[in-house]
């Protein structure tokens, strides 16, 4: 098999930042020197409307395929089916095949109440009483029968992560999925990496022979009204409200994954910065949601023989 290589981003949050076009724009001109199989969009992209078609057209001048996955805030004004529609996706989750590599991409939009599952809706995450995201019954049999096919590597693909044990902030039941690809590993196939993105923050961690890698967002973290702030113009703040509450990085962060024939995994990460104010002063440090805070992507080179 040849190497596979693929760009990943996520968290764009396009609708709530004034410098959105920028990042995506900047993003696809960087990728485009570089030789890259398909771009992976972890979700959280924009709100699926008309107005932002402008960006699926940037996405698609590269000629590249691209591969999106539904994040919590993509159904945040309109339903699962309009999302689907706007993508251009069948369904929400799925795979695909890249050389001896099979990628699967899940939808953990789901709350769940006993045995049955809905879907995230208009903000109905908000007010319920269910569990969080979760990956549905249905679709993690469905994974157990994607991990079964004859095929030495595969990638999992989602917006939650399946290792953050902060609150609500990684898949609930993620223990599951873990167990699953251990015992995969077990057998002479091997599932390769999870990558995520949701958690807007930077982390690789190893669980067994796997990587989980949280892919930190193309624009900000989320600090909330109680570390408001006025670092825009007066226009800007008007045009975006939430931004007040946000730390936007300067960079559109965004990687390069490239997966070597011997299933040893290459990161490009990428060094960033804050926009107009640091964490730090405004009195921010340590964790947040269960994640080290910083405007960064890690690298990482595997070597299979240590
Ligand atoms: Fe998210």
């Amino acid at each position: 098999m040849k190497e596979v290589k693929f760009a990943v981003f996520t968290d764009l949050h396009y609708d709530h930042i004034h410098d959105g076009q920028r990042r995506l724009k900047n993003f696809i001109a960087d990728i485009q020197e570089k030789d890259i199989d398909f771009i992976v969009n972890l979700g959280d992209f924009c709100k699926a409307t008309k107005n932002n078609n402008s960006l699926l057209d940037i996405l698609n001048s590269t000629g590249r395929p691209y591969y999106n996955l539904i994040g919590n805030h993509d159904s945040d004004s309109c339903d699962r089916e309009e999302v689907l529609r706007f993508f251009g996706m069948k369904d929400s989750y799925y795979s695909f095949k890249y050389g001896d590599i099979k990628f699967i991409a899940l939808d953990t939009c789901f709350i769940q109440y006993d045995r049955e599952y809905v879907p995230y809706c208009k903000k109905n995450y908000d007010s319920s009483a269910g569990i969080y995201p979760v990956l549905p019954e249905e679709e993690l049999n469905w994974l157990k029968k994607e991990l079964k096919e004859e095929c030495p590597y595969f990638v999992i693909l989602s917006h939650h992560s399946f290792e953050n044990e902060f609150m609500k902030r990684g898949v609930h039941n993620r223990n599951e999925v873990q167990q699953l690809i251990n015992d995969i590993n077990k057998t002479e196939k091997r599932v390769l990496m999870c990558l995520n993105g949701h958690d807007h923050a930077d982390s690789i961690r190893k669980i067994g022979d796997t990587y989980y890698f949280a892919v930190n967002a193309m624009s900000y973290i989320w600090f909330g009204p109680q570390y408001e702030h006025f670092t825009y113009s007066e226009d800007i703040h008007e045009r975006y409200p939430f931004i007040k509450d946000l730390v936007l990085y300067e960079e559109g962060l965004y990687t390069i994954v490239t997966i070597l024939p011997d299933g040893n995994i290459k990161i490009d990460g990428m060094e960033g910065c804050f926009q107009t104010v640091s964490p730090k002063e405004l009195g921010i440090e340590g964790d947040w949601n269960g994640r080290a805070i910083t405007a960064r992507i890690s690298s990482l080179n595997t070597d299979n023989n240590k």
